[in-house]
């Protein structure tokens, strides 16, 4: 396995690999490595089969953090990620530093954004305005230096991977997008690099995510009509105020594909949460 840190000597290698015509499977990630990136890992690796080359990218990108948030304590372990990857039959590592991806030789700014325009605009993009935009942005870069046939995402970000979708149909991306099912701790908590900031009892509390996901999805099942999506947000947020340190970011209720936010739930509609506890933000989503 090889860890590649400059652009320039990834972009040779993707270029290679495409003359020489070889599969190649791109899993982009932030690092801090677990059980759900080691799942995209696998997949990629069966979509480009023994011989193909399965690229992890693990790069904490500045451009998708807002100002307020934990872009400087994010966890970040290199070392570790990388035995991860060597274990788990990764090609390379692909771990560009900020002055890689973001600031040229010459000391221009970085002015160039690739931004979706829809479904960027809920859910998470109201919490976290500039944060899509920095995310499709790096994205389209990591595609350009690696130049992947496939790149697999997961559904634990499940309107990222809705975003990216788009992005890469509207734009013509010549990638194809898999998106992998939500891993989750024993407990039902979705597996998150964040949850090493879940100290002490706040472990405990973050399971309320899955509890509410959980309690709506039996709910819709028992009742066998539509259920009003106002009620069942107010006493979602009832429910997990109940507990101490959690705060209700937002709850909504959707359609899978177009994201549209719908008033009456039934089976097959797509549920999303955003909930504080102590002062971690956590999401998870499920389909009804
Ligand atoms: P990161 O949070 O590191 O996640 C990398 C990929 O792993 C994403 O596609 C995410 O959905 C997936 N993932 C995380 N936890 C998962 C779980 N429990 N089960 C299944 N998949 C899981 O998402 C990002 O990084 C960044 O926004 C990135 C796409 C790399 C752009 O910077």
């Amino acid at each position: 396995m090889q860890i590649v840190r400059s652009v320039a000597a990834m972009q040779r290698l993707g270029q290679g690999w495409q003359r020489a015509g070889a599969r190649v499977g791109l899993v982009p990630t932030m690092g801090c490595l677990h059980a759900g990136h080691l799942s995209l890992v696998e997949r990629a690796r069966r979509m480009v089969g023994p011989r193909g080359k399965v690229v992890v990218s693990i790069y904490v990108n500045p451009t998708q953090f807002g100002p307020a948030e934990d872009f400087s304590r994010y966890p970040r372990d290199l070392a570790r990620d990388a035995r991860l990857c060597r274990a788990e039959g990764v090609d390379v590592v692909f771990a560009p530093g900020d002055k890689q991806m973001y600031a040229r030789g010459d000391g221009a700014g970085f002015t160039t954004y690739v931004a979706e325009e829809c479904l960027a605009r809920v859910m998470e993009g109201v919490s976290r305005p500039t944060h899509f935009r920095g995310v499709t942005t790096v994205v389209t870069k990591l595609f350009h230096i690696v130049q992947p046939g496939v790149a697999v995402f997961g559904a634990k970000d499940y309107q990222q991977a809705a975003i990216v979708k788009r992005m890469v149909r509207d734009l013509n991306f010549p990638v194809k997008i898999v998106v992998a099912p939500v891993q989750r701790e024993a407990d039902g908590l979705a597996m998150s690099s964040r949850n090493r900031y879940l100290v002490g009892d706040l472990r405990g509390q973050a399971v309320v995510l899955w509890l509410a996901l959980q309690r709506v999805r039996v709910a819709v099942r028992r009742a066998g009509r539509p259920m009003s999506a106002a009620r069942l947000k107010a006493a979602l947020r009832r429910f997990i105020e109940q507990t101490p340190t959690a705060r209700l970011d937002y709850v909504e209720f959707f359609e899978p594909e177009t994201l549209a936010p719908v008033s009456k739930v039934t089976r097959g509609v797509h549920m999303a949460l955003a909930v504080f506890v102590g002062k971690t933000r956590l999401i998870d989503n499920t389909r009804l």
